[in-house]
């Protein structure tokens, strides 16, 4: 028996639990971790637009970037029987539920409004199982970028730096200037965030080979060691209370002109956005030295979980999140680029255009990857190694030679 179905029975034989009660018919119940100032004001673009259609919104948001804890409660949600109508998820997550048989099927919709010919193939390869819709893709984030304030730039020179060697200087002339060169929050996805773009710093075959194709050489060799080096160069540029410092504190410090820069997904310029900075003249946002023309994305999709009753409000969201003045509105907000490839970028600021002429040129060229940190390179036991590793090496745990062999180790025995 289908799992929605074993939900059903349950929530059934119950009486109905108040959750499901409480969810009317033309109701999505949405489960995300948009918690932060910029990512609050873009889910309300979503919830406007859905209202409009007469779909209501019960609100399910569970606070931790990157979405490992609303991951923990989706699977609570999922083993009570009572799983929401509509998920945020990410890369592997998706194709994990979807191997369960628990996704409601999004092919209608997907015909109706041609999705196979405007979702870009790499968000496809999740959106789709089994040649089956089962997510509607509402943007594309990549996780290889910084954000400068533009004052503590000049401050230092003036130049954004284009190479390790470049950011080093910047950042030595930051320290000399008297504030935290790097704004950071130590929390295992954000480290593993920064981590995705020093690995991919040291080249395009690398990162596919060690981050990709898991291969043993390239996570426990002479170049991982490297990055593991850098990392821990970077690490020398935090401030004291780094540890477990939420990502939107963190780029408050830059908005603030108490840090000089964050290395983080775009979605950082959605707290940018909401502090009312301008890019070019407050902020800067470049790709993260030595990895420009690359990019690694991640994807947020909405999975739906078939309730009875649901599929009306379901198809209306699905159809929503893909239209193309939502995904304009939406992303311009969100820091994210279209998952769309036919959105004109006219609403988007220079980050945001410069967002999307960076993914179709690396479409193009072949230097598109999915991120690691953000669940689009490997499964969620891989990520998870990977996040260990990273992290206990961070904090000063491991040098970087074992850093390196550890790695190598850690996801060798989860594979
Ligand atoms: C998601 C973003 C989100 C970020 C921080 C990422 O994994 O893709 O949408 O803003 O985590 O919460």
């Amino acid at each position: 028996m289908r799992l929605t179905t074993i939900a059903a029975s349950i929530a059934l034989a119950a009486g109905m639990s108040s959750a499901v009660t409480s969810t009317m018919a033309a109701d999505v119940e949405v489960l995300h971790w948009w918690t932060a100032g910029g990512e609050a004001a873009a889910l309300d673009v979503l919830k406007q637009d859905l209202e409009t259609q007469g779909v209501g919104w019960k609100d399910m948001p569970v606070a931790g970037g990157g979405g490992e804890a609303a991951m923990t409660t989706l699977r609570a949600r999922v083993t009570a029987g009572n799983a929401p109508t509509a998920v945020q998820m990410l890369g592997f997550d998706i194709t994990d539920w979807a191997n369960e048989d628990v996704l409601a099927n999004l092919n209608d919709v997907a015909a109706t409004e041609n999705w196979d010919a405007v979702v870009p193939t790499a968000l496809q390869a999740f959106s789709k199982h089994d040649g089956n819709w089962i997510a509607a893709p509402v943007n594309v984030h990549s996780t290889n970028w910084v954000w400068i304030s533009k004052s503590a730039l000049d401050a230092a020179g003036g130049k954004a730096p284009e190479s390790w060697e470049e950011l080093v200087a910047v950042l030595d002339a930051m320290k000399a200037n008297g504030i935290t060169p790097l704004a950071h929050g130590g929390q295992p996805w954000q480290d593993a965030t920064i981590f995705d773009a020093v690995v991919l710093s040291m080249g395009n075959e690398f990162y596919k080979q060690s981050m990709i194709d898991l291969d043993m050489d390239a996570l426990s060799g002479e170049e991982m060691v490297e990055v593991f080096k850098r990392m821990e160069t970077l690490r020398s540029y935090v401030d004291d209370n780094f540890s477990g410092r939420d990502w939107n504190l963190a780029s408050a410090m830059v908005i603030e002109g108490k840090a000089g820069m964050q290395m983080m997904g775009d979605w950082a310029k959605g707290e940018f956005l909401k502090a009312g900075q301008t890019p070019g003249e407050d902020f800067l946002c470049i790709r993260f030295p030595g990895t420009q023309g690359s990019v690694t994305f991640n994807s947020d999709q909405f999975a739906m979980f078939g309730q009875e009753g649901d599929a009306d409000a379901q198809q209306k969201m699905a159809a929503a999140i893909l239209s193309p003045t939502f995904q304009s509105a939406f992303n311009v907000v969100k820091g994210s680029v279209p998952a769309r490839t036919d959105v004109s970028d006219a609403e988007f600021d220079d980050c945001g255009k410069k967002g999307m002429k960076d993914l179709a040129e690396a479409n193009e060229a072949g230097s598109l990857f999915g991120s690691m940190a953000h669940g689009h390179a490997a499964p969620a036991a891989v990520k998870n190694a990977v996040y260990d590793v990273v992290t206990q090496h961070f904090n000063g745990g491991l040098s970087n030679e074992e850093a390196a062999e550890e790695l190598a180790n850690a996801v060798d025995a989860v594979l």
